[in-house]
This record gives C-alpha cells, sequence and structure tokens, in this order.
C-alpha cells in the first residue's frame, strides 16, 4: 500500500453515480510522484469518469480527491489546473480554423491567472507566443505553427492537444487514450512522446493500446464497472486471472 505522503494525487473511496448509476463505486486509487500511472479496462468501466473526477471536470458523488494531501474535492476544474493538474483536451475543443500556435495561445490565455487584460495584449501575445512555439516543439509539430486546427493530420491534432496540456506546464499530466484511433507509426511516436513528456512529470495515463502501458507505465491500475479489480506492475496485473475474465469477458475490444 501506498501510504499518503507518496501520493501526489489520490482517489478515496470515490462514488459518482449518474441518475443513479454508479459509475465509479468505491474507487481508491493514488498515484505516486514522478510515476507514470496506467488506469486500463474494459469500454464503460469509468476510466474517464476517473480522470474527471481527479481533474475537477467531473463532481464526485462521495468520496475525496487529494492532491499533495490537499484536499480538492470540491475544486472546480481551473483552480485543479491552477495547482498543477491538467488532462489533456480532446481533438473537439480545438478550434478548426484557428493555427495550431493560436490554438495553444488560446489556451494558455484562458488558463493564465494573470486577467489578460491587466498587461498590455501585445506584450501578453509575445509571452504566450514563446510559450506556445516551445510547447510545439516539444511535440514536434513546430513546422505546423501556421497550419489552421483543421488541416492538421490526424496524428498531429492528438500532438496538439499534448502540445496544449504540457504549455501549461503541469506537475501532473491526465491523458485519455492519447493513442486511440491512431496508426502504428503515430502510436510509436505518441509512445515516444510520452516517455519525455513524463521525464520531468507525474502522468495517469488511460490507454487501450497495451504495448504502451508496457513500455511507459510504473504502475498499473485495472477498473471493471466501477471498480477496483487489481493494481500491481504490468507484469503483475497481466497475469491476474480476474484481470484476464474482465479482458475476455466479452465487454473489452
Ligand atoms: N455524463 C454522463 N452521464 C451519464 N452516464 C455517464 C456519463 N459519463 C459516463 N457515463 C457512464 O458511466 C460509465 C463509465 O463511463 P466512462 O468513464 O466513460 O468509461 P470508460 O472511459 O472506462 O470507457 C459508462 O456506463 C457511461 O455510459
Ligand atoms: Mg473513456
Amino acid at each position: 500500500m501506498v501510504t499518503t505522503s507518496q501520493v501526489l494525487i489520490g482517489a478515496h473511496d470515490i462514488v459518482k453515480s449518474f441518475a443513479g448509476f454508479r459509475a465509479l463505486d468505491g474507487v481508491n486509487f493514488g498515484v505516486r510522484e514522478g510515476s507514470v500511472h496506467a488506469v486500463i479496462g474494459p469500454n464503460g468501466a469509468g476510466k474517464s469518469t476517473l480522470l474527471g473526477v481527479l481533474s475537477g471536470f467531473v463532481p464526485a458523488t462521495s468520496g475525496q480527491v487529494t492532491i499533495a494531501d490537499v484536499d480538492t474535492t470540491r475544486l472546480d476544474a481551473a483552480s485543479i489546473a491552477r495547482m498543477g493538474v491538467v488532462r489533456s483536451f480532446q481533438i473537439s475543443s480545438i478550434f478548426p480554423h484557428a493555427s495550431a500556435i493560436e490554438n495553444v495561445k488560446i489556451a494558455l490565455q484562458a488558463r493564465s491567472r494573470l486577467s489578460w487584460q491587466m498587461i498590455a495584449p501585445a506584450r501578453a501575445s509575445d509571452v504566450f507566443d514563446v510559450a506556445a512555439a516551445s510547447a510545439l516543439a516539444a511535440v514536434g509539430i513546430e513546422g505546423d505553427r501556421a497550419t489552421p486546427a483543421a488541416n492538421l493530420a490526424y496524428g498531429k491534432k492528438r500532438a496538439l492537444e499534448l502540445a496544449i496540456a504540457i504549455a501549461q506546464e503541469p506537475k501532473v499530466l491526465l491523458l485519455d487514450e492519447p493513442t486511440a484511433g491512431m496508426g502504428a507509426e503515430d502510436i510509436e511516436k505518441t509512445i515516444a512522446l510520452i516517455g519525455s513528456i513524463a521525464r520531468a512529470r507525474t502522468v495517469v495515463l488511460v490507454e487501450h493500446n497495451l504495448r504502451a502501458v508496457e513500455h511507459l507505465c510504473d504502475r498499473v491500475t485495472v477498473l471493471a464497472r466501477g471498480k477496483v479489480l487489481a493494481e500491481g506492475s504490468y507484469d503483475e496485473v497481466r497475469g491476474d486471472e480476474r484481470v484476464i475474465e474482465a479482458y475476455l469477458g466479452g465487454t473489452a475490444h
């Protein structure tokens, strides 16, 4: 069992009900500082809901969320992002007509603690320009800075999501299926990218690609029907009979 002081972000007896249906049903989950922690499990297991609860986008029905031992259960997503816990954006939140770099800048401006009216707009734009350019470079799409987001190939759109997240310099990055829908080549690139992002951060990774999990993750939590089914190293959980059953039981893909 992980002691409280090692846990950077934790869920304690979390229940999340949607109209009486328990998407999360008493989840305990602790992520050690500096680790890459995978959350796997069949569709509908509650993985995205858990990321939502941790990041403040989804209010828990009961239970507690802590970040570095501070109770953040009732904080909203903006406050939690300011504490350094950032959930990656989905493609649907990208502005299609804005360029790649404008998309990163828009996200930075929206989340900036400074009210942008307080600094001269031109200067604010310069500050964000540097941060946004370096985030694009970190995910390898700096050559597409002026390309409208809608014109980016699928893999580059997913890279832009990551750039938007890392531009905010998170301590904890929550990634929801970053390789979903990608071809083999983009999956390899994304695994390498997450590996390099993770060097300086704590990462929670919801992922179906088990190669990515094996490659990147220090610890794996298996969710099924809103409950933690197993937790351990990749090798420990993949040999667990309940895990095999959950995956082969007809709900996995
Ligand atoms: N906003 C919502 N309203 C109603 N039901 C939801 C909502 N979000 C998720 N659920 C339900 O909660 C369960 C868990 O969903 P989710 O966390 O998205 O699972 P996963 O990410 O593991 O596939 C599913 O049955 C889903 O239909
Ligand atoms: Mg999901």
